[in-house]
């Protein structure tokens, strides 16, 4: 059997699970299984019914409500196990399948099974025909079948699809396989087992050298016509082939698989890999191709010049093909003129040559000293250009005399246009006298509608943000952020950026009308 469809077989609630830490619970592989069958994987291999309860009943539950994909039950090659399966199995009905699986390299023969080869031919073909009386699709897997001998992997390969199996699948069970040799051993199976088109080649690769991505895609090149795998990649040890690399691969790359395709609702992809994630407690890295964090993050300021030119510069997939939103240019030292008034104008704010120009020396200097130069920090140096002539107040010294007997008094500098001030102020508490004492110079007043305080580094000198919302009386609130190691003089930093960037707020001698916040 041939054809030109890839057929995706998920194993994330049966191999993925067996991911220390992931297990999951019925409400949760349900979940998971519906999100499956939205994404239009063929196969859900919903457990393995006889190891526990609790795997019965969600290979019965799934079997029950799981519309769509063939729902598989995982078996040893012994007859309670493939019983259990079939008993779970019953209510998919037709979609039933029954997966049966038995040890055949001589390091497992020898010393797991302590079988002879005979007699594991012969186990092979008994049960599959066991699990041929509980349903009509089963499919074998001979374990560890790419440390196997060839000529005996192929005679019980072929003692399975005598018996009955449609299925036949290949695991590189300790994930040793090599691309070039894998993608031989699925040719030579197909060369050298009599009826082998009666069964769909299946694939089964596990990551522990990183390659069962590459080496799915390799044995597909040559024959194999089933993909098994987990979505980001979960599963025993190193875990499974990434199943969103192998779709996406198929789908990136026509030239390579030629003709062939998956038939993955490819824009689910995300919020499958999102929901795997958060149920089965197992993070995704921000630099996993496809469904990472970054995976559609340019950096650098020539990639993100060329993405803004044309997209496929240097994007070969379309995020949004996967479920992202878009293409993001997070603005770093890195980023270029280019991506920055880009963002800008994102922002809303259209600004001449002679404002852009001090805009972007400063925001070099900011990425120098920051890991990502956010929107509010664009804002803000906007704010401080826009300001022009008079430019925009800084912070240049704070003092705060507080305690448990005495009323908090701040004196704060101030500069602004070029020249400094200085006041003082008590208050109801540190933050509040500085911001009074700020007030007295900037000639404003603000109230405090909202304060937070967060760590942004970890250990004792922790640098603590403060973000704040203030309104100065005209009904808008302004946010202002700052950052230092003192909480106090973040909060003054905070603040005074919440007055530079509510004096940018509005119309500006330029004619240029800043965002709301
Ligand atoms: O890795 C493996 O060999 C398996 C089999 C049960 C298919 O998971
Ligand atoms: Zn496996």
């Amino acid at each position: 059997m041939n054809s030109d469809r890839v057929l995706i077989f998920d194993t994330t609630l049966r191999d993925g699970e067996q991911c220390p830490g992931a297990s999951m619970n019925l409400r949760e592989k349900l979940e998971i299984a519906r999100q499956l069958a939205r994404l239009k994987v063929d196969i859900i291999e919903a457990g393995f019914p006889i190891i526990s309860d609790g795997d019965f009943e969600a290979v019965q539950t799934i079997a029950t409500e799981v519309q769509g994909p063939v729902i598989a039950g995982l078996a040893r090659c012994v007859s309670k196990d493939i019983e259990a399966a079939g008993k779970a199995l019953l209510p998919a009905g037709e979609r039933g399948r029954i997966h049966v699986f038995l040890a055949t390299s001589k390091i497992h023969r020898e010393h797991k099974l302590r079988k002879a080869s005979e007699e594991i031919l012969r186990l092979t073909a008994e049960g599959v025909r066991h699990a041929k009386s509980f349903v009509s699709d089963v499919e074998f897997s001979p374990e560890d079948a790419s440390r196997t001998e060839p000529e005996f992997l192929a005679e019980v390969v072929q003692a399975a699809i005598e018996a009955g199996a449609t299925t036949v699948n290949i695991p590189d069970t300790v994930g040793y396989a090599m691309p070039g040799q894998y993608a031989d051993l699925i040719s030579y199976l197909r060369t050298h087992v009599r009826d082998i088109e009666k069964a769909v080649i299946s694939v089964h690769c596990h990551d522990d050298l990183g390659l069962a991505v590459a080496n799915s895609l390799a044995a597909v090149q040559s024959g194999a016509r089933q993909v098994e795998g987990t979505f980001n990649g979960i599963g025993e040890r190193a875990g499974n082939a990434a199943l969103e690399e192998v779709v996406m691969a198929i789908k990136t790359r026509p030239d390579v698989f030629a003709g062939l395709s998956t038939g993955i609702e490819t824009r689910e992809i995300l919020k499958t890999s999102r929901l795997i994630s958060r149920l089965s407690g197992l993070h995704v890295a921000r630099s996993k191709a496809i469904v990472g964090e970054n995976a559609f993050a340019h950096g650098s300021g020539i990639h993100q010049d060329g993405i803004l030119k044309m997209r496929e510069t240097y994007e070969i997939m379309d995020p949004q093909d996967v479920g992202w939103g878009g293409t993001d240019l997070p603005l770093t030292k890195h980023s270029g003129r280019h991506a920055m008034v880009a963002r800008l104008e994102q922002l809303g704010l259209t600004l001449s040559e002679a404002e852009i120009v001090p805009i972007f020396t400063r925001f070099k200097e900011l990425g120098d000293k920051k890991k990502f130069v956010y929107d509010d920090d664009l804002v803000a140096l906007a704010g401080d250009a826009v300001a022009g002539e008079t430019g925009a107040y800084s912070l240049e010294y704070i003092h705060v005399a507080s305690g448990s007997s005495t009323v908090p008094t701040a004196t704060v500098r101030i500069r602004h246009g070029g020249e400094s001030e200085q006041d003082s102020s008590p208050g109801n508490g540190a933050v509040d006298a500085a911001m009074k004492a700020i007030d007295r110079i900037v000639k404003r007043t603000g109230h405090l509608a909202v304060y937070l305080v967060e760590a942004v580094t970890e250990g004792q000198d922790a640098l603590g943000e403060v973000t704040l919302k203030v309104d100065f009386g005209d009904g808008r609130l302004i946010t202002g952020k700052g950052a230092s190691t003192d909480v106090i003089e973040a909060s003054a930093r905070a603040y005074v950026n919440a007055i530079n960037r509510a004096l940018v707020m509005q119309p500006t001698a330029s004619g240029i009308e800043m965002p709301k916040v």
